[in-house]
């Protein structure tokens, strides 16, 4: 794995475009794959100031809450659409998120989608401050495709910052499994502020284990890390 390490958000912001900038330029059809969170929106905001041509880039989400539709404004959809979507000239035909009003039978077809697309050239992700990537939460097993899972305690906690109240705040997920993401042919991590330094700690310093579901990440051929200071304090 590659770290960068960076002073602070806006540069890892700027790092971070680079690079998405740079898979994109290198193949302007690309597939990449996308992230929510407040760790990536820095980066968007790069990109969209950079005015890249996004008009043939496929794009795949990580997660979506389920029972959120993509009018709801806490949903990923709507997320994607005001951070980056809105102000690209992506064909929003090309951009994919699993729906979170649809049942399980989502989870297949959305892994049956990235497998037409060709797979993911380059997967951008957050990390959650207990090791989650996406919303593969720590578990006694890694699991492979998309798939629904129960939001941990932790996670609810994290992400009710952006809900009205505690209760609003969706309890489980659709989200792509660790081997979804382990294919991508690139993997790019953004992190940032010590709320993340014990996750990466544990994911980049400690055992493999799903656990820590972030520390498959060290047996991924490509992977870089791009954290600021207070996020690699720990490590
Ligand atoms: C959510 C998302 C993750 C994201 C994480 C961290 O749980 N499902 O993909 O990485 O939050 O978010 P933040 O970047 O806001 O810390």
């Amino acid at each position: 794995m590659k770290i960068i390490s960076v002073a602070h958000y806006d540069a890892l912001s700027q790092a971070a475009a680079d690079h998405i900038a740079a898979q994109i330029i290198l193949k302007p059809n690309c597939v990449l794959g996308l992230a929510t969170g407040s760790s990536p929106v820095g980066a968007y905001r790069r990109l969209v100031e950079r005015g890249l041509d996004f008009s043939q880039v496929r794009s795949v989400n990580l997660d979506e809450y389920v029972g959120l539709g993509p009018d709801h404004d806490q949903s990923y959809a709507w997320f994607m659409r005001k951070n980056l979507f809105d102000h690209v000239n992506i064909d929003q035909s090309n951009t994919h998120i699993p729906s979170g009003l649809a049942g399980e039978e989502e989870c297949a077809r959305y892994d049956e989608l990235i497998r037409a697309l060709g797979g993911i050239d380059m997967q951008l992700l957050g990390l959650g401050v207990n090791g989650h990537i996406g919303f593969n939460e720590p578990d006694e097993v890694f699991c492979k495709g998309t798939h629904k899972v129960a939001l941990t305690e932790s996670t609810i906690q994290a992400n009710k910052r952006f809900f009205a109240r505690l209760e609003d705040v969706p309890a489980s997920a659709y989200t792509m499994g660790v081997g979804d993401i382990l294919q991508a042919k690139r993997v790019l991590m953004v992190a940032s502020g010590t709320s993340k330094a014990q996750a990466i700690r544990d994911a980049f310093a400690g055992p493999i284990t799903p656990k820590v579901p972030a520390s498959i990440l060290q047996l991924h051929p490509d992977f870089t890390l791009i954290a600021d200071e207070e996020a690699l304090s720990l490590l």
